[in-house]
């Protein structure tokens, strides 16, 4: 079964095609960074412009790389939820449209659910159940991932999301946008135990994380140092932190899937591309005796493939919605 894939939750166009919910026949992607990046972050104005000016080039160019025409195609997924409303409603549309004109089933798919998905392209014997840490720019959640289609959130963060934290104080350090990815790069030639953070304390839930109190701390830092006209380690200010957002994320995940007893592991969102979370993972799950899965590089952001795997399950359940679907800025994983 072949699906055409449209994701615009965010500041990517992406459209797919992807058959049986794992093989990848097309996938593009237009990034708008280099318009964001003057602003130091996502404008949703800009965005949502932007998305219709790309997106009937986006979907030509996936059809054509697929050698394939919509008639060819048996269903039509969007991501309909969450991400910038702006943003969402240009891709849904547009599903719409072309799942009425071809009249084909229009599969509506959780951009969460979706990331995770990535990981059945990237492994293809990979099957639920497992535990997942879904770390994006907006969300941090482990997820109980019982089937396909049924989830459940055990841990959850309490206010930045992973994406976010790195972002935020990559910002600080006077990095572009997207901070993640910079301080990645910048960390590794650091040396994380040159700065000390806080070990946020959640109460209520082992499981949840936090990452205003490690924001805030290096916010203080860096300033306290400007003020003192003492110059910035960057790359070991990038290490220090970096290793900090890894720590809290790692510690919570291998918390929750002992208490459960999860032994299969996987990473999705934007922030699985990070190579210590990636690394510190993989030593601590093969010290374990634990299987960690986690996507290949190119499909760690977002894209339309993963869509386009998750919607195949979803169209499997029955999910399959109406010309009355609508984008919805905010909806929980569980669904
Ligand atoms: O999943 P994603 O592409 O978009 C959302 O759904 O939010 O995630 C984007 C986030 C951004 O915060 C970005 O800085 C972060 O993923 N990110 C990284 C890395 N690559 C992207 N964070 C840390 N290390 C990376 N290598
Ligand atoms: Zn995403």
């Amino acid at each position: 079964m072949k699906l055409f894939a449209i994701e615009s939750s965010c500041d990517d166009t992406a459209a797919a095609v992807v058959e049986d919910g794992r093989r990848v026949l097309s996938s593009v992607v237009a990034s708008q960074v280099f318009r964001h990046v003057e602003f130091g972050g996502v404008v949703p104005e800009i965005a949502g412009r932007m998305h219709c000016e790309a997106i009937s080039r986006v979907a030509g160019e996936a059809l054509t790389q697929a050698g394939l025409d919509i008639r060819d195609v048996d269903a039509v997924a969007v991501t309909a939820y969450p991400g910038l409303i702006g943003s969402l409603l240009v891709g849904v549309n547009f599903a719409k449209g072309l799942a009425m004109t071809a009249g084909k089933p229009l599969i509506p798919v959780h951009h969460l659910r979706g990331h995770i998905a990535a990981n059945y392209i990237s492994h293809p014997s990979l099957q639920p159940p497992f535990l997942c840490l879904v770390v994006s720019g907006g969300h941090s959640h482990i997820v109980e991932v019982t089937d396909y289609t049924s989830m459940r959130i055990i841990g959850r963060t309490r206010d930045d999301a992973a994406g976010e934290a790195f972002d935020k104080t990559a910002r600080t350090m006077g990095l572009p946008y997207p901070g993640g990815v910079h301080m990645d790069r910048l960390a590794e030639s650091g040396n994380p135990d040159a700065f000390t953070f806080p070990v946020p304390k959640v109460t209520g839930s082992p499981y949840d994380f936090s990452f205003s109190g490690l924001k805030t701390a290096v916010i203080n830092t860096i300033h306290h140092m400007s003020q003192k006209g003492i110059e910035l380690p960057r790359a070991d200010m990038a290490a220090s932190v970096r290793a900090s957002v890894v720590n809290i994320l790692t510690e919570r995940f291998l918390l929750a899937a002992n208490d459960l007893g999860y032994t299969k592991l996987l990473l999705a969102g934007g922030v699985s591309a990070n190579s210590l979370l990636r690394r510190r993972m993989s030593e601590l799950c093969a010290e374990r005796g634990l299987t960690l899965f986690y996507p290949e590089l190119s499909l760690c952001g977002d894209n339309a493939a993963m869509i386009g795997a998750q919607g195949y399950y979803e169209f499997l359940r029955g999910n399959i919605a109406d010309m009355s679907l609508n984008a919805r800025a905010e909806r929980s994983i569980e669904l």
